[in-house]
């Protein structure tokens, strides 16, 4: 067995060193770009993610990130019968903190996290995931919205498998006969019982394994591994490697509502005046299906319920709101790109619709050509891109796999490639008109990074959607744990809490008929019941929402950062502290930008715990310190979210303000956690196409307790300014 040992410096400073166990035959990688590389392995198929991106990788990026000089893993693989099988080792670490004398040894093995949307597992060492694209799956066997054939280990690298296949990854936990066997099956004391969930012995501490991934069909498949030598830095490279995060539009970053689905022009506008009136921040409404004359399929055709598009987004305008659309692309007979889209689509139809072939480029342009002229050049904003996952367990409405498409893929490789490349076919329009847009989609997949467009689920375990926002940061995807209704008041606020901190504060309401603070229960609602205590409920998400646009200049600095850098604005707690064994199986709790852990109440829950990593935290409520490495119990009150901020952080907090477009959305206020804080760097963005982003540091002398601003380029569009400087704690 051959031993190979790698060196780095864990968050806390102290020396980690891995001795990790490999024993497989290794073809030669190639370094595709600095930290990145790729081995071919037998003869890859034609369509895979990578042959048919949109984007290419923003290779400026990886200069910032440590240089690597070995690939940090061996990959081999063999073809079969069933198709091509990959095999890639996960060692039995023996983990060693400290420097010279003090050795800690800590036995634990490699955790292995990704693999796109998994609602249900935050830890996939152990588990067995078939990444089939599916809508609304229950159960926690890989089948998802967005599975992507991506994961990340706390051994600090990466590993994409090029497939467009419904590829099975064994995450390290089949004996294979004369493999190393366990050396123990306790869990390490220093891990501690509670950091991990009841099924931990299927990571097999102490055991070196391998993942395997069967890829039906091929008879070979590129494996591309990112180095780290930290986790975040591998997933960062992943990213740059899709291409670099997207910075929404600041617009996108404020609130959102979908009205009912059946509401029509009238009704818009008159719920549009009384979110102003009534002081309901919201930045963008969203239409869903009643715009069109036919939505099942869709037309994408103006219905009589809106006689006259170009006046209400103007009249939306005028009051800083946008319009998004809500549609599918499953192409109805009655639409006018029908005939034209004939040619360009698969052989199957869906809700008696075309399914247009996005890998056809006569396709993409028949049809965002049409989607430019009838909608973008009237002033919508944007899309949600519906359905465009697969549908094994919601009515089987989708098409087969055994569907073939003029590009040459089949069915399957379609519905692992559909959502991302429904997303480039549109982005195509603003790209070509220099114009950001921020939108949903329901299926993405490899390489996803890039896009302006955020994932959501009719599923709505709140638990659940609380560890999509942690889980996503692994896979280059944003996911919003969008608002519907509520069981209770209480539900409703807490959702809605968790939805003010994640890539998309959402409120789809599109089968309520009054905003869900009026009344929670769907048919009561949609009755116009409303509850009697409704203004009180509304003043309390007010406050929800007011606190979501107040972070909006952080959170945009954030996604700065995610463009450039590709770190992960919302990202689970092991990303930043994966040598810290008591963040593995943290999955209710997630890091916001550099500053920010939150910690989601769900309904029913008076009280939490509250895990704070290594270095000490302000409660951002009460601005008490705390110190880190520690499991806090928190009571948070109704009103109250927990968060809490890094000492050593500048917190701009904005005014919270109805919409983005308000000049007092740039005045700040500045709070300062700890005696000598980093400075903070935010950036000024006039919303064009590509801005060239002002940078505005705001820095403290804590000697003299004053702040200070510079500015350094040019950004156009407003100016923050700080109006206020606050020490806390
Ligand atoms: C679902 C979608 C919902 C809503 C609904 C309208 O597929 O996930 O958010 O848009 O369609 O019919």
């Amino acid at each position: 067995m051959r031993i190979n040992r790698r060196k780095f410096l864990g968050a806390s400073g102290a020396l980690l060193q891995v001795q990790r166990s490999a024993a497989q035959p290794l073809p030669a990688p190639q370094q595709a770009h600095p930290g990145v590389w790729r081995f071919r392995l037998g003869a890859p198929e034609a369509i895979t993610p990578v042959a048919t991106r949109h984007y290419a990788p923003a290779a400026a990026g990886f200069a910032a990130l440590p240089a690597l000089t070995a690939c940090p893993v061996s990959v081999s693989g063999s073809a079969s019968r069933r198709g091509y099988l990959v095999r890639i080792p996960l060692a039995a670490n023996e983990i060693v903190y400290g420097l010279g004398l003090v050795r800690i040894p800590l036995a634990a093995n490699e955790i292995v996290y990704g693999l796109g949307l998994q609602l249900q597992s935050l830890i996939q060492r152990g588990l067995k995931k078939r990444l089939r694209v599916n809508a609304d799956p229950k159960m926690d066997t890989g089948d998802s919205h967005a599975p992507v054939p991506f994961y990340l280990t706390t051994g600090g690298y990466g590993v994409l498998v090029d497939t467009a296949r419904y590829a099975t990854f064994y995450c390290g936990h089949k004996d294979r006969r004369g493999a190393p066997q366990p050396v123990t099956e306790s869990v390490p004391a220093a891990i501690g019982q509670d950091a991990l969930p009841a099924a931990y012995r299927r990571y097999r501490f102490n055991q070196a394994t391998e993942v395997l991934v069967e890829i039906p069909e091929a008879q070979g498949v590129d494996v591309y591994v990112f180095g780290g030598p930290k986790m975040c830095d591998a997933a960062q490279r992943y990213n740059l490697f899709s291409g670099g995060g997207p910075l929404p539009p600041r617009w996108g970053l404020g609130m959102w509502y979908r009205v009912k689905n059946d509401y029509d022009q009238e009704e818009v506008v008159k719920l549009a005046s009384e979110f102003r009136d009534r002081r309901i921040p919201c930045d963008v409404i969203g239409l869903e299906a009643s715009w069109e004359t036919h939505a099942y399929s869709s037309t994408f055709v103006w219905s009589k319920k809106y006689p006259d598009p170009a006046r209400l987004v103007k009249s939306l305008a005028t009051q800083s709101f946008r319009l998004n659309l809500w549609e599918h692309a499953f192409t109805h007979p009655d639409s006018p790109i029908y005939q034209s889209l004939l040619a360009h689509s698969g052989d199957y139809d869906v809700w008696g619709g075309l399914v247009p072939d996005f890998l056809d480029p006569e396709a993409r342009k028949i049809f965002s050509g049409y989607h430019e002229k009838e909608h973008i050049a009237l002033g919508v904003s944007g899309y949600k891109l519906d359905e465009c996952d697969n549908s094994d367990f919601t009515g089987n409405w989708s098409w087969p796999e055994v569907s073939s498409f003029p590009s040459g893929a089949d069915g399957e490789q379609m519905h692992c490639l559909y959502g991302a490349r429904y997303q480039d076919t549109l982005q195509s329009i603003f790209e070509k008109r220099k114009e950001r847009t921020y939108g949903l989609v329901r299926s993405a997949g490899a390489l996803a990074a890039p896009y302006p467009y955020v994932l959501y689920s009719d599923l709505y375990d709140h638990k659940e959607f609380i560890r999509g926002v942690a889980n996503m940061g692994f896979s280059g995807i944003l996911w919003t744990p969008e608002l519907r209704n509520a069981n209770d008041p209480e539900d409703l606020i807490r959702r809605l809490q968790s939805v003010a901190l994640s890539p998309m504060a959402l409120i789809n309401a599109w089968y309520i008929k009054n905003p869900p603070w009026k009344q929670v229960e769907r048919n009561a609602n949609n009755a116009d019941r409303l509850a009697p205590d409704w203004e009180s409920v509304e003043a309390k998400c007010r406050g929800v929402m007011e606190l979501r646009m107040r972070l909006i200049p952080y959170l945009h600095a954030a996604f700065v950062r995610y463009q450039r850098h590709g770190m992960p604005p919302f990202r689970a707690l092991v990303m930043d502290y994966p040598d810290d064994p008591a963040t593995w199986a943290v999955d209710d709790q997630y890091l916001v930008g550099e500053s920010l852990l939150v910690a989601p109440v769900v309904a029913g829950q008076s009280a939490r715990n509250v895990y704070l990593p290594a270095g000490d935290w302000f409660d951002f409520w009460s601005g008490t310190r705390h110190p880190g490495k520690q499991r806090l119990r928190v009571t948070p009150p109704l009103e109250q979210i927990p968060i809490f901020v890094k000492e050593g952080s500048i917190l701009p907090l904005a005014e919270a303000t109805l919409h983005t477009a308000d000049p007092a959305a740039f005045r700040l206020h500045a709070q300062v956690y700890g005696d000598s804080p980093r400075p903070t760097v935010l950036y000024e963005d006039d919303g064009s196409w590509r801005p060239s982003l002002a940078e505005v540091t705001l820095t403290w002398d804590g000697a003299r307790e004053s702040g200070a601003v510079s500015r350094s380029g040019s950004g156009g569009g407003p100016r923050y300014v700080v109006t206020t400087w606050k020490a806390v704690g």
